[in-house]
C-alpha cells in the first residue's frame, strides 16, 4: 500500500479504472461473488466446499450475512474528509487499517503455498495474518515469510496440554504478537458438504504441520512422523481440539505466556466476562464464520452486547461476514475495534495465490476508505453508532442477548 494514507482508497480506484482505459480489466474479479465463483471453478470441489461450507444447514452463514442489511449507514455530508486516516494501534503494533486476516486452517487445499502466502499477502498491505493452529506449514515457516509484519497465532486447545503449552511457546519465540485460542472449536461441528464426501483435510495429511513439527507431540509417538506418518497424522488429527477445554485452561494459557490471549468465538456478554476474568486481554465476537453451530445468533448482532459488556476494558474485534467495505464500517460502528476477513482471502489464494490474495485485501481497504470518507468521517474516532440506523420495515437487527 502506498504511504498516502489520506487517499488509498482513491488510488487503488485510479489505477483499476486507468488499468481498464489501457485495455487491462482486473485479473481478480473486484466483487465478492464474483470472486467467489471463480474460486469455485478452480477448486476441486471438495476443497471448494470445505471453505464455503458451514454446519447443518448454513443458516448461521447466512444469518451473517443478512445482520448487516438491517443495520443502514447514514452518511452526513460536507465534513473535510481529504486526509482520511484509518491507522490504529492494537497490542502496540500499528495497523493502516483495522483489518487482520482470520485464522482458516488447511490452506494447502487452495493453494500450495498456502498460509505462507496468505502471510506474504497480508505482509504485503501490512495487516497482521492469524495463523491457525490447523496450518500445512509450521509456525516458524510462516514466521519468516511474514517477515517484520505483525502476525498471531490461532491456538486450538488440544488433547496434550503440553503440546498446547509447546506450540504457545513456539509462537512466542517465533515473534508472534498474540495468541488467539477458539472456545468455539472444542468439537467439530457438523458439516454436511464434508460429511457427504467423507472429507477432512488434517486426515489426508494438510493442516497438521504444527504438530508434526512440535518437539513435544513428536515425543509422545512411538516412531517419528517421518518413518510413520499415518500414525502420526491421526494422533494429530484426534488430538486437535478437546472438548473438555474450560476457562481454566485459558486461565492457565493466560499465565503461562507472557503474550496476549484473545478469546476467539465469544457471542454472549456472559462469556466475556468469564474470558476477561480468565486473563484475555481482547475478545473476538465470532461464530467461526457458521461453520460450529447452526442456527447460531448472527455474529453482528451479538457484538453490541458484547461490546457493552466489555464497557472499554479490552479491545473487541469482530469476524463474521465481512465482504466489503461498508461491512467493515458497520462493524467498526457497531464498537469493534478492528475486523477479522476469512474467506474473501482464501478464495484469493485459490484464483491466484499470494498475488491475487493481496489484489483482494487492497481492494477490501479502499472500498472501506472510500466508504468511510463518503459517510463523513476522515478518522477511525469519527465512526460510532450514529452512523447507523435499523433498516425500516424489518423490525430492526436482533436485540443482544440478555444478560443473566
Ligand atoms: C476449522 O477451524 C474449520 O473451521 O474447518
Amino acid at each position: 500500500m502506498r504511504d498516502n494514507y489520506g487517499g488509498f482508497g482513491a488510488e487503488r480506484q485510479t489505477d483499476l479504472y486507468l488499468a481498464g482505459l489501457g485495455g487491462q480489466p482486473p485479473s481478480v474479479p473486484v466483487s465478492p461473488e464474483e470472486l467467489e465463483a471463480e474460486a469455485r471453478a478452480k477448486l476441486p470441489p471438495e476443497a471448494f466446499d470445505y471453505v464455503a461450507g458451514g454446519a447443518g444447514g448454513e443458516t448461521t452463514m447466512r444469518a451473517n450475512r443478512a445482520a448487516f442489511d438491517r443495520w443502514r449507514l447514514v452518511p452526513r455530508m460536507l465534513t473535510d474528509v481529504s486526509a482520511r486516516d484509518t491507522r490504529m494501534e492494537l497490542f502496540g503494533r500499528s495497523l493502516p487499517v483495522p483489518v487482520l486476516l482470520a485464522p482458516v486452517g488447511a490452506l494447502e487445499i487452495v493453494h500450495p503455498d498456502g498460509e505462507l502466502a496468505a502471510a506474504r499477502a497480508a505482509a504485503g498491505v501490512g495487516l497482521p495474518f492469524v495463523l491457525s493452529t490447523a496450518a500445512s506449514h509450521s509456525i516458524e515457516e510462516v514466521a519468516e515469510a511474514a517477515g517484520p509484519a505483525p502476525r498471531w497465532f490461532q491456538l486450538y486447545w488440544g488433547r496434550d496440554r503440553e503440546v498446547n503449552l509447546s506450540l504457545a511457546r513456539r509462537a512466542r519465540a517465533a515473534g508472534y504478537d498474540a495468541i488467539v485460542v477458539t472456545p468455539d472449536t472444542k468439537i467439530l461441528g457438523w458439516r454436511e458438504r464434508d460429511l457427504r464426501r467423507g472429507y477432512l483435510p488434517f486426515l489426508r495429511g494438510v493442516g497438521v504441520a504444527n504438530f508434526l513439527t512440535d518437539p513435544v507431540f513428536r515425543s509422545r509417538l512411538a516412531a517419528p512422523p517421518e518413518s510413520a506418518r499415518e500414525i502420526a497424522v491421526l494422533r494429530a488429527t484426534e488430538s486437535m481440539v478437546d472438548p473438555s477445554f474450560r476457562w481454566d485452561d485459558v486461565a492457565l494459557l493466560a499465565r503461562t505466556t507472557p503474550l496476549p490471549v484473545l478469546v476467539k468465538g465469544v457471542l454472549h456478554p456472559d462469556d466475556a466476562e468469564r474470558a476477561l476474568g480468565s486473563g484475555a486481554r481482547g475478545l473476538i465476537v465470532s461464530n467461526h464464520g457458521g461453520r460450529q453451530v447452526d442456527g447460531s445468533v448472527a455474529a453482528l448482532d451479538a457484538l453490541p452486547g458484547v461490546v457493552s459488556a466489555v464497557a472499554g476494558r479490552a479491545p473487541v474485534l469482530f469476524d463474521g461476514g465481512i465482504r466489503r467495505g461498508a461491512d467493515v464500517l458497520r462493524a467498526l460502528a457497531l464498537g469493534a475495534r478492528a475486523v477479522l476477513v476469512g474467506r474473501p482471502y482464501v478464495w484469493g489464494l485459490a484464483v491466484g495465490g499470494e498475488a491475487a490474495a493481496r489484489e483482494v485485501l487492497l481492494n477490501l481497504l479502499a472500498d472501506f476508505d472510500l466508504t468511510l470518507g463518503l459517510a463523513g468521517c476522515a478518522t477511525l474516532a469519527e465512526v460510532g453508532r450514529s452512523l447507523l440506523v435499523p433498516e425500516p420495515g424489518t423490525g430492526g437487527p436482533v436485540s443482544p442477548p440478555v444478560t443473566r
